[in-house]
């Protein structure tokens, strides 16, 4: 039997390489291995998404991007999250199990607060919403980017406490109500640097969006920012290490160096290589947005169904059924 892979992306804004390279080209490369679950996380994103056009157009464009960067709906079951109900039930059981301190120590909360913030109760629960996820579907894999490793460890230690409390589980026992999740986090890409050399984040504006024409290629490339002086542009370089081997790619920053706008147009070159068939593809695929629905509609349904019966089980054991 296989081991079961879970992940998801929020519809906060257009995907972009960070996304990519961080964890969705891991969903396409693991998806023969695992049984996969791979889901639009639109709940999530009402924390800070609260316009019901944006969040349908968005969650559609993020089936979309999963469609053309090659995960086969006959191999990973695509859904989105509020297909899936039962997660905001479960959410709340392990609301009453979690503390507030516990909760306070997120990084995600704290960086919210750091910069004054008023942040919803949506915001502040995050984590458990997102342990719900990954726990329902019995996951034993969630590949992530390293910004979400401290949400993989929350949705752990929240199985391992459920475990203890109502299993009265020993260590060894595998007869446990929830598995222990593992986050799969590949070291090179683990935080991709957005065009200003911060972390590459929607919420920063320093994105490379997939799927961008030549235009928006240059636009952006020419916009990285570049550090006068030491003659190696390491933004430029940091972002071309996702597009070339090590090897030539060092070959290159040396015999060009301080050269930056030949630099830079090198870096252009690769990205239009990398985006032309993401890009087609796509828009192949975004032709028949039914098509799409459907795929998602028959996710939904079976990625339901999973989490129904978990529930019953989750039911019986705090005594609720
Ligand atoms: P989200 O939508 O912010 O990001 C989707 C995935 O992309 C990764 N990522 C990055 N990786 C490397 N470098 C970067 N600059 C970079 N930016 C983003 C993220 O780590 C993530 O893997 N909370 C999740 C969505 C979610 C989820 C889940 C994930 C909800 N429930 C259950 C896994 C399992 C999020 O906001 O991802």
């Amino acid at each position: 039997m296989k081991k079961i892979m879970l992940s998801g992306v929020k519809p906060t804004g257009r995907s972009h390489i960070g996304n990519y390279f961080g964890a969705m080209k891991q969903f396409v490369d693991l998806q023969d291995e695992y049984e996969s679950y791979i889901f639009i996380a639109d709940y999530h994103a009402l924390t800070t998404l609260q316009d019901a056009e944006e969040l349908a157009e968005n969650s559609l464009n993020v089936a979309l991007d999963y469609l053309a960067i090659g995960l086969d709906p006959q191999k990973t079951t695509l859904f989105k999250q509020s297909d899936v109900p039962e997660v905001c039930e479960l959410a709340w059981i392990f609301n009453c199990l979690t503390t507030v301190p516990y909760l306070e120590r997120a990084h995600a909360y704290k960086d919210a607060v750091a910069k004054g913030k008023e942040v919803s109760v949506g915001t502040f629960d995050y984590p458990m919403l997102m342990a719900a996820d990954i726990l329902i579907q019995d996951s034993d894999v969630v590949p992530v980017g390293a910004d979400q490793k401290q949400h993989v460890e929350y949705a752990r230690d929240t199985a391992e406490k459920f475990n203890r409390v109502f299993d009265k589980a020993k260590v060894g026992d595998f007869s446990q109500s929830f598995k222990l999740p593992t986050a799969l986090i590949l070291e090179n890409v683990k935080t991709i640097l957005g065009i200003d050399g911060q972390k590459m984040s929607k919420s920063y504006g320093n994105v490379i969006p997939l799927f961008i024409g030549d235009e928006e290629i240059r636009r952006l490339v020419m916009s990285i920012v570049t550090d006068s002086g030491s003659g190696l542009p390491k933004n430029v370089f940091a972002i071309h290490s996702l597009f070339r081997d090590q090897k030539s790619l060092e070959a290159l920053y040396e015999e060009k160096q301080g050269k930056y706008q030949h630099l830079k147009e090198a870096l252009i070159a690769d990205l239009t290589i990398f985006m032309k068939p993401l890009r087609a593809k796509r828009e192949v695929l975004a032709r028949d947005k039914n098509v799409v629905r459907e795929i998602l509609k028959i996710g939904g349904a079976r990625a339901r169904a999973r989490a129904a019966k978990k529930m019953e089980l989750v039911r019986r054991k705090i005594g609720i059924s």
